[in-house]
């Protein structure tokens, strides 16, 4: 049996859904990690076998020891960073994408719709292709970073700019969605959010339980709504499953959010019509995940903070240069957040106190390369110098 390309429509994608159940079948011998996170977490995801699953291999993503944010935190303390930015599309919507789009087929979906910043439409995009059916996303017209919009257009979603911001879009998405025609895959789906959970499944799993702290960006609340979620159920389903009990959670961490100064609804708790920031990712002034949000971060003792633009280009320069991993700006804002824990009077949640040997992790949820625009500005122009070796050693200037 072939693999073929195919045309939008249900009888193709019928014809499709067959193939990757045949794949599947064949695939059985393959170690689970590397082939996705409902291969990896089936157990805990809402899927069954008559599932079609849609996947392009997302998740088991670096958890990477940061030794000179440990060192900047003292205390015997160890920080993680969880690199998101090398899942398939370069984000972490891929995780809660495969979940969704899977679902979404199984239930007869023709048409995908979403709002987006620009990331959940780039995963959109990718895993609709994949299924062989078509995707809408719906964007703040000039405000999304170039490589996401490019990624829309390279994997052929049909993409609507619009005269209004991220929560404009997300009004009219509902809208339609509400009317049958489309089938919604932002994070107000809740197979996004179980899919998203694995990052924090993943997590438990390499340091043989909950970190103390785990710090993350916040932009509709979906994230951390997952996280906080995946956290708790892994913590409370360790008696039902005792082979993951050698290094299953015996505690949950406290949720610290950081969102953008200048789009910080759920810090000042109230919407905030015009959102401003460069960090175009969290660009959102009325989170949809807002009370799921404010729960993780009450239950688990946890915080919501600000960062300004500055602290965020700061800390996405300083992780590119002292721990070589390139985040988009959204994403440099929980390091950002990380260092305001330390060094802030201002901070809503300081380290200064924190137990000794805390373990805390950073998610960094979207690679550099979408976002070049910011970093290009500093570039210089490079002038060719002659090919000889006199030239070039004279060029590196040491
Ligand atoms: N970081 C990045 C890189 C994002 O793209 C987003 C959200 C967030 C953080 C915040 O996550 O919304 O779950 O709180 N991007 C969405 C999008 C809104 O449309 O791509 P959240």
């Amino acid at each position: 049996m072939s693999f073929q390309h195919v045309e939008f429509g249900l009888g193709t994608v019928l014809a499709e859904v067959s193939n990757l159940d045949y794949k599947f079948a064949l695939m059985r011998s393959i170690p689970e990690r590397g082939r996705g996170v409902i291969a990896r977490y089936r157990d805990f995801l809402p899927v069954n076998d008559e599932t079609p699953i849609v996947s392009l291999g997302e998740g088991d993503t670096p958890l990477i020891y940061s030794p000179r944010l440990s060192e900047r935190i003292g205390r015997g303390c160890d920080v993680f960073v969880k690199n998101e930015g090398v899942n398939p599309t370069g984000s972490f919507k891929d995780r809660g994408m495969t979940v969704a789009v899977s679902k979404a087929i199984e239930r007869g979906a023709r048409t995908l719709i979403c709002a987006s910043t620009g990331n959940t439409s780039a995963s959109a995009a990718a895993y609709a292709a994949r299924a062989g059916i078509s995707c809408v996303v719906i964007l703040p017209g000039g405000k999304i970073a170039t490589g996401k919009l490019l990624q829309a257009f390279a994997y052929g979603a049909k993409i609507v700019a619009i005269d209004g911001n991220f929560d404009d879009a997300l009004r009219i998405v509902r809208e339609l969605g509400e009317r049958g025609d489309f089938s919604i895959v932002n994070s107000i789906n809740p197979d996004r959010i179980a899919g998203q959970k694995t990052a924090a499944f993943e997590i438990v799993d390499e340091i043989g339980g909950a970190p103390d702290f785990h710090l993350l960006p916040v932009g509709n609340a979906g994230n951390i709504t997952a996280y906080w979620a995946g956290y708790g159920e892994y913590q409370a389903r360790q008696r039902t499953f005792p082979e993951r009990q050698s290094n299953a959670s015996t505690k949950v961490p406290a949720m610290i959010g950081f969102q953008a100064a200048g789009a910080a609804p759920i810090f000042h708790n109230q919407i905030i019509q015009k959102p401003e920031t460069i960090a175009s990712a969290i660009r959102i002034g009325n989170p949809a995940s807002w009370k799921q949000a404010r729960a993780a971060i009450a239950e688990s003792h946890g915080a919501i903070d600000i960062v300004s633009d500055g602290e965020i280009i700061a800390a996405q320069t300083w992780l590119a240069r002292y721990e070589g991993i390139f985040v988009e700006p959204a994403s440099a804002a929980a390091i950002a957040g990380l260092f305001k824990c330390c060094d802030s009077s201002e901070a809503a949640y300081s380290f200064k106190k924190i137990p000794e040997q805390s373990r805390i992790v950073c998610t960094v949820t979207g690679h550099g390369l979408k976002d070049p625009d910011i970093i290009m500005q500093r570039m210089r122009e490079l002038k060719p110098v002659p090919a000889t070796v006199n030239d070039v050693q004279r060029a590196i200037d040491l």
